[in-house]
């Protein structure tokens, strides 16, 4: 009898045991993704629900060997500097829980930015998207069309989001929710470019997301960055954070944009100057930052905030291209309805992509076909290394009037 009932107790607590090892470990509530893309490496992030000491196992393509990263201490938001490794190489990386690799939280893959004068960085594509938001299923819609699209280009490089990640962007688990459970398939292959929009507005979470480092102390310690890929500058200006300095912040983008005069400029932020759209353009900032970026022959701007696609004819240069489809409520147009400037309008879910050649960079904008189970490009179109900016001066201002009510339309 007594034998018996160390049996059971020994089944007993073997069940438990098993039952305890096969309990799932939570995912992450957020990534893993990259962001701060460099020749050398990436930052990894990701965040848990309990502080944990992370950990990423990091393998070059080919390489027999691979490297390994510890978190210095336990922490739920997770931004661990992946460095050291090769020059335009693919890698994998492999997050864990536990400094001895506990518990595999996830994987994604990332090439390395191009060598200094590499043929990769001369000739690449790139892709960008924004405004995500509420409509999940048409973030998901996106993701869908633009992994394929990454995947068909086999152009691992990055992609930028023009900011509104979520609609409760100081919110985790709204921006977990909105942003980057349906975008988990896009950030498992590509590292992120971010802008802050207004509804991250002036919040930590947003850093805190996207720890970039080295942010510009010239810029004045707003969330504004400078983003070097072969070929391409990008300048991301943060609208919702006041820098200590208007001066400075314009001193420091004049620079930055003087320092890439061999290279393709853009720059990009969330509220447009030039739009058609539900808010129309922001006078303010075009009054603040227009002669600076003409000065600088910046080739394009890439905003969002308009939930909309709509490309501009170079003003004095600049073309100005809003793509704000990525899954936020869409809407139709609603100021300066009929401007000139306007070359195309479209109120559907969208991303874009630029192929950057020595000399002239390829547009392609992707939306829903016509019968809407697939996508195709409805926008096209090039833009030459010298796109005969006139100088420093102001373009032209037209006086935001509301028009009719926008026209919705429906959800692709
Ligand atoms: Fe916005």
């Amino acid at each position: 009898m007594r034998s018996l009932a160390m049996i059971l107790t020994f089944a007993f607590f073997t069940l438990c045991s098993a039952a305890a090892a096969e309990k799932p470990v939570p995912g992450p509530l957020s990534g893993p993704y990259a962001v701060a893309l460099a020749a050398d490496g990436a930052t990894i992030c990701w965040q848990t629900e309990k502080k944990a000491v992370g950990l990423a196992v990091v393998k070059a393509e080919g390489a027999a060997e691979a490297k390994t990263f510890t978190e210095p201490k336990a922490v739920e938001f997770h931004a661990l500097k992946v460095t050291g490794l090769a020059a335009g190489t693919e890698h994998q990386v492999e997050v864990f829980s536990g400094a001895a690799g506990g518990p595999a939280l996830g994987t994604l893959r990332f090439r390395t930015a191009p060598q200094a004068g590499a043929k990769d960085g001369a000739d690449f594509a790139f892709f960008a998207y924004g405004d995500t938001r509420t409509r999940k299923d048409a973030h998901e819609q996106v993701i869908k069309a633009l992994v394929a699209e990454v995947e068909r280009l086999k152009q691992h490089t990055f992609v930028l989001h023009t900011g509104d990640f979520a609609q409760g962007g100081s919110d985790e688990e709204a921006t977990a929710e909105q942003f980057f459970r349906p975008a988990a398939p896009l950030l498992a292959r590509l590292p992120l470019v971010p802008v802050r929009g207004n509804h991250e507005g002036g919040t930590d979470l947003f850093p805190k997301y996207f720890p970039i480092p080295d942010r510009p102390e010239a810029s004045g310690h707003a969330d504004d960055l400078c983003f070097d890929y072969g070929s391409v500058r990008i300048l991301a200006l943060d609208q919702y954070t006041r820098p200590k300095s208007e001066d400075g912040r314009m001193k420091w983008l004049a620079e930055k944009l003087a320092e890439a005069k061999d290279r393709w400029r853009f720059v990009t932020f969330h509220e447009p100057m030039y739009s058609t759209g539900s808010h129309g353009g922001n006078v303010g900032f075009r009054k603040e930052v227009e002669s600076v970026l003409i000065a600088g022959k910046v080739h394009a701007v890439f905003v969002g905030h308009d939930h909309n696609y709509e490309r501009t004819k170079p003003i004095n240069g600049i073309t100005h291209l809003t793509i704000g489809g990525g899954g936020a409520p869409l809407r139709g147009k609603g100021f300066d309805v009929g401007a000139d400037w306007s070359v195309k309008f479209a109120a559907t879910v969208h991303f874009l992509t630029v192929a950057v050649s020595p000399d002239k960079l390829s547009f392609k904008v992707f939306g829903p076909s016509a019968k809407g189970d697939e996508f195709e490009a409805f926008d096209a179109f090039e833009i030459p290394k010298d796109c005969a900016w006139p100088g420093a001066r102001p373009g032209p201002r037209p006086e935001p009037k509301p028009a009719e009510p926008p026209a919705i339309k429906p959800a692709a």
